[in-house]
């Protein structure tokens, strides 16, 4: 019998997670299924059950369930606390732990897919959600020089900031509106607002991105996201969506659940291939 992981989601229909797991696990060795589980918006804890009832091992969870997977946990990890969100669930012994991959796999995705170190860097993260948040503590561990939380509702964007100021040894952190950024320049921008689903564009300033900035969008699509069209015409250098994110938080998903770390390169390679090739 293999080991059973799924990812829960609503919807969850053209997630990519269980090619991915498909091609960690063909890769490594490893004796898995993983599938993908519609779970309804108000049975998810049900669902949990039913699936550990059925044996599984280990779950993904996406939207919407991510806060809820973390008031579900009876153990998490220090990174999920912090994030208030869980993405990754492991089954102990009856116990449902918890851990929140998202951020790791953005900095992975960054600083060895995209190559650029972010010790040092003025770093600037446009939204105050859910997103936002998994993300905060990850990036203040690089050790950049600032970290501007801009968000459309500035309140958010300054209680978050506080919310993490303990771990800002060294770092410039601060929240407020998007026009604050008026006459400031960052080298990397990341979009973590959920803008481009309602179609909007974000009220950047002209003038944000400094020579040679990278433009980081959490979102990916058949083709280029809006943010990344309006970096670009704003003078970005490099743009890159969310595709590579996607698949460092299951690679780290599945070496915390196998003890095996996966290589990447060629699994991005093949969807990126994949998502050009639907547009
Ligand atoms: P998620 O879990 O995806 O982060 P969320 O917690 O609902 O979802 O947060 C959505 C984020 O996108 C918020 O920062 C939100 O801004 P507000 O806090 O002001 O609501 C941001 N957002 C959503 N739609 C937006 C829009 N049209 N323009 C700018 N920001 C938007």
């Amino acid at each position: 019998m293999s080991d059973l992981y799924c990812v829960f989601g609503n919807p969850i229909a053209h997630s990519k997670s269980p090619a991915i797991h498909a091609a960690f696990a063909a890769q490594t060795g490893e004796n898995l299924r993983y599938e993908a589980r519609l779970a309804a918006v108000d049975s998810f804890f049900a669902a949990i059950s039913a699936f550990v009832a059925e044996g599984g091992c280990g779950a993904n969870v996406t939207v919407p369930f991510k806060e809820q997977a973390y008031r579900r946990c009876d153990r998490l990890s220090d990174r999920a606390a912090r994030a208030g969100a869980v993405n990754t669930l492991q089954f102990i012994d009856g116990a449902v732990h918890g851990d929140n991959t998202d951020g790791a796999g953005l900095v992975r995705d960054i600083r060895t897919n995209l190559g650029r170190a972010l010790a040092g860097q003025r770093i600037l993260l446009l939204g105050a959600g859910g997103a936002s948040r998994g993300v905060i503590a990850p990036l203040l561990a690089e050790k950049p020089a600032a970290l501007f939380i801009a968000n459309r509702s500035p309140d958010k964007a300054q209680q978050l900031a506080a919310a993490f100021a303990e771990l800002a040894a060294g770092v410039e952190l601060s929240g407020g509106a998007f026009a604050q950024l008026a006459g400031q320049q960052f080298d990397v921008v990341i979009n973590a607002t959920a803008a481009s689903l309602s179609g909007d564009s974000l009220p950047l300033p002209a003038g944000i991105f400094a020579p040679g900035s990278l433009a980081y969008d959490m979102m990916y699509g058949k083709g280029e996201t809006p943010f990344l069209t309006l970096a670009r015409t704003q003078g970005a250098a490099h743009c890159a969506d969310g595709l590579g994110m996607l698949v460092e938080q299951a690679a780290e998903a599945f070496t915390l659940w196998r003890g095996k770390r996966p290589e990447t390169a060629g699994v991005l390679a093949s969807l990126r291939a994949a998502l050009s090739a639907q547009g």
